[in-house]
């Protein structure tokens, strides 16, 4: 955890210092400066990982600024007074730059919150306004911003209730920096009634610069959802390569600060994977900078502890959401040995189903099934659905059942399923 608390707070003040050196750093984030323009929201706003009274939004502005988000609800006693949240770096500063991320937190349950975005331009602060008065900061342009950039849809989100049995949600993935696809999917009849978006990973080829992360794929989820719609996101394989790699979490933060995390939806346990890269530390592809052999061992640890808490144990329905199902990929020693680690817990963990991708194509897989592909003879404990990369996931749930159906392209919709019915 030190280690990325370090590595944020670096990464954010030394992105703003070589901002005014005019050095490109290896990491991009927070210098795409549009100098001449008027200040303005230039990607997002998006909603992620909401769960236990929190919600992060998370939006670029084109030029360096400050940032607030003022939240307002007539249902909620706590913010029938408007509520203000900065974009605050965790030494406390408030983060100068252009990619922002701000903590709602202390929601109630089943609520309707609006929300207010203001962003403060600052064109000099006084570590590097030579002359000036010492603290002196020099603010530009101010804007304010209640609806979603892209349209007129006013920034409003509901929080979820256990009281409510029912919820439905999306899940796409491997869309590999494909936005029409996004566009087709996340249309607005697909997302009818959709509590969450998630995205199963291999959003991108490789996750290289902040430009491709936004016009391959994240401004068309962000544009679909339109700062209503929450988001999840399960890192895949192809987000683990290239420059930005190590950033994933400031554009896609949660709750653990990890990129594996868990959350409640209508008394439903998910459990959010991430299986890392699908090669191993000693691959070519992996070029000697990975760990992912140490790290896969730290998030089994969690595994472990999360699957024998009693919250997990006690709710109605536990649902795994991984990119790469934790079985057989291939014959490699490593890939045996991670999904062997994985599945020892998973298969003790009563799962009520798993949501796979990485195959590109469709399988739904039964209870007691043998895995599709695999060479070893693997039979499943739970269903597990892995969705193709041309389609869209639909599950719905209510008190007594869950149901599936596939959307293509086009919009056509598989016939629902009933889960029990796969049993
Ligand atoms: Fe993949």
């Amino acid at each position: 955890m030190a280690y990325n608390m370090d590595r944020k707070t670096f990464f954010k003040v030394f992105a703003v210092l070589l901002a005014n050196t005019g050095i490109t750093p290896a990491f991009a984030a927070n210098l795409n400066v549009e100098n001449n323009a008027s200040l303005k929201i230039s990607e997002g706003p998006y909603l992620l990982s909401m769960d236990g009274g929190k919600v992060c939004v998370v939006f670029m502005t084109n030029k360096r600024a400050v940032a607030s988000v003022e939240v307002f609800s007539p249902d909620d006693k706590n913010f029938s007074q408007n509520k203000i949240f900065f974009d605050s770096s965790p030494t406390g500063r408030k983060h100068i730059g252009t990619l922002h991320a701000v903590w709602l937190e202390n929601l109630a349950a089943g609520n309707t919150y609006s929300y207010k975005i203001e962003v403060k331009e600052v064109l000099e602060y006084w570590e590097t306004y030579k002359g000036a008065k010492y603290g002196a900061t020099k603010f530009g342009d101010i804007l304010k911003c209640d609806t979603y950039p892209n349209g007129s849809n006013p920034l409003i989100f509901k929080t979820p209730s256990d009281k409510n049995p029912e919820m439905s949600f999306i899940v796409i993935n491997d869309i590999h920096q494909t936005p029409k696809t996004v566009q087709q999917l996340l249309q607005p009849k697909n997302l009818s009634n959709a509590d969450f978006i998630l995205l199963n990973g291999d959003m991108v080829n490789t996750f290289q610069n902040e430009e491709l992360i936004f016009k391959g794929f994240m401004r068309a989820v962000s544009d679909a959802a339109h700062g209503n719609i929450p988001i999840f996101y399960a890192r895949g394989n192809h987000e683990c390569r290239g420059k930005y790699s190590e950033a994933f979490l400031d554009y896609f933060p949660t709750k653990t600060g990890k990129p594996y995390y868990a959350f409640m939806r209508a008394g439903t346990f998910f459990l959010v994977l991430d299986m890392g890269e699908d090669k191993p530390d000693s691959s070519a592809e992996c070029g000697g900078i990975t760990d992912f052999d140490s790290y896969q061992k730290e998030e089994s640890n969690w595994l472990e502890k999360i699957v024998a808490s009693k919250e997990f144990k006690t709710a109605k329905r536990r649902i795994a959401i991984s990119h790469i199902p934790p079985f057989e990929l291939g014959e490699s020693p490593y890939n045996r040995a991670i999904g062997n680690r994985f599945r020892k817990i998973l298969d003790k963990a009563n799962l009520n189903l798993m949501i796979c991708a990485h195959w590109h194509e469709r399988f739904v897989v039964k209870s007691g099934e043998r895995f599709p592909k695999s060479k070893l003879d693997i039979k499943v404990k739970y269903p597990i659905i892995i969705n193709g990369k041309k389609d869209a996931l639909k599950v719905k749930i209510d008190d007594s059942s869950l149901s599936f159906a596939f959307i293509n392209e086009k919009g056509g919709y598989t016939e629902w399923v009933d889960l029990n019915k796969l049993k």
